[in-house]
């Protein structure tokens, strides 16, 4: 069993919102501001994170505190007891607050770290491991452009080492370097993290090109390698949520602006004039090496929002995975919903981030005392 660490959404809010979105969706409805949530305090029995205090990720839905500029609201609570390293989350979180105010571009990179971990062989940071002699990494595959922020997990790595060896895995910190990356925009934890994963003794190259999702699938495709990891459509709208902030790269669209059936055209799913935006912003692409990177959410690429699925309605998903949520009617109705609740959204987006990293379970690794090489 994992141990509970955070102290924010009970564990039957979560399990409630399925219910809570898909009754939105069904009954065809826009949803609206409203508290109908269950409070069914025994429904959460059985997952791997206990109740906390409820409410802490309600009542802000009016505002627009982006930007980072919130009080912190929490510290009345004390830090979360986590065996072992009680300090751990005060660390981690420091540690990335500091580096995110620095260098915000790392919050959507430290995401898609964990992403990406998760996404291969479970949440077991085998996306941290180098390559060797006689084995090419997770690392190394194809998709790991804008994969970054690798320095953030070895500082608090290192720190926690000195507070408390061995006691932490790469895997917990990957996780909560991303939770606490995201978190920084609003001065509180915008989700729960388990600790107690292992860290794996694997990484394949080949493994990260086969496992993850890519920016070209269309929609059925999408769908079921989130199946595939035990998450569902929700989580996969969701999750594609992640890209409200970051930038993606001129390399993984040019077939859909330059070349989209092999006669020069243009993807006519694209808006027409978000096109041309990107054709010229990608116009150069190639020239000495220049891959010119773009929004995932167009004018709001810094702030985490509901303004991706804005975008997306108005056919300015920056990738074909991201257009491809509009052609099914449930992932469209609920990226509308999402897009009209603001609140909503970040509660199924935390609730989706739990379920993702518990994909692979604890796993059956080891400790690692450096998060780029097996003991
Ligand atoms: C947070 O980190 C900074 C520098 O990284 C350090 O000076 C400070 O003591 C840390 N605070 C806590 C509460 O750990
Ligand atoms: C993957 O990352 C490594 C290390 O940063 C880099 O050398 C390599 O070129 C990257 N691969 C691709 C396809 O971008
Ligand atoms: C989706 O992509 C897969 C793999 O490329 C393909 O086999 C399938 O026919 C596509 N489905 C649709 C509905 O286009
Ligand atoms: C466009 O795609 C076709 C078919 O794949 C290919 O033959 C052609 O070389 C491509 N054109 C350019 C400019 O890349």
């Amino acid at each position: 069993m994992m141990m509970s660490s955070n102290k924010f959404f009970t564990t039957f809010l979560l399990l409630s919102l399925s219910m809570f979105v898909l009754s939105h969706i069904s009954n065809g409805q826009g949803p609206h501001h409203h508290d109908q949530q269950q409070k069914n305090p025994v429904a959460g029995h059985g997952r791997d994170h206990h109740q906390d205090d409820e409410g802490k990720g309600r009542g802000h839905d009016d505002h627009d505190d982006h930007k980072g500029n919130g009080k912190p609201k929490d510290d009345d609570h004390p830090p979360p007891h986590v065996k072992g390293c009680p300090q751990l989350e005060t660390i981690a979180r420091n540690i990335t607050w500091t580096r995110v105010a620095a260098d915000p571009t790392l919050a959507p990179k430290l995401l898609r770290l964990h992403f990406h971990d998760c996404f291969v062989r479970g949440c077991d940071a085998s996306i941290l491991l180098d390559s060797t002699a006689s084995n090419s990494a997770e690392k190394d595959a194809i998709p790991n452009q804008t994969v970054a922020g690798y320095e953030v997990v070895d500082e608090i790595k290192a720190r926690l080492e000195v507070v408390c060896p061995s006691s932490v895995s790469c895997a917990d910190i990957v996780a909560l370097a991303a939770r606490d990356a995201v978190s920084f925009q609003f001065k509180r934890p915008m989700w729960p993290v388990s600790i107690g994963r292992k860290d794996g003794r694997v990484s394949s190259s080949s493994e990260a090109s086969s496992n993850l999702p890519s920016p070209f699938s269309n929609f059925t495709t999408l769908l079921q390698e989130f199946k595939n990891k035990g998450l569902d459509l929700q989580d996969l709208v969701a999750l594609s949520g992640a890209h409200t902030i970051g930038v993606g790269h001129c390399g993984l669209i040019s077939d859909r602006l330059f070349n989209f059936t092999g006669v020069g055209d243009t993807d006519p799913s694209i808006a027409r004039a978000y096109a041309s935006l990107l054709r010229a912003k990608c116009s150069n692409l190639g020239a000495n090496n220049v891959d010119p990177a773009i929004e995932m959410d167009p004018g709001s690429g810094s702030s985490f929002d509901t303004h991706y699925y804005t975008a997306l309605r108005q056919n300015q998903g920056l990738f074909e995975s991201d257009a491809a949520l509009l052609t099914d009617q449930r992932s469209a109705r609920m990226s509308r919903a999402f897009e009209t609740n603001r609140e909503l959204f970040f509660v199924a987006f935390g609730q989706s981030m739990v379920k993702m990293g518990a994909i692979g379970g604890v796993g059956a690794g080891e400790i690692r005392r450096n998060c780029h090489v097996i003991n």
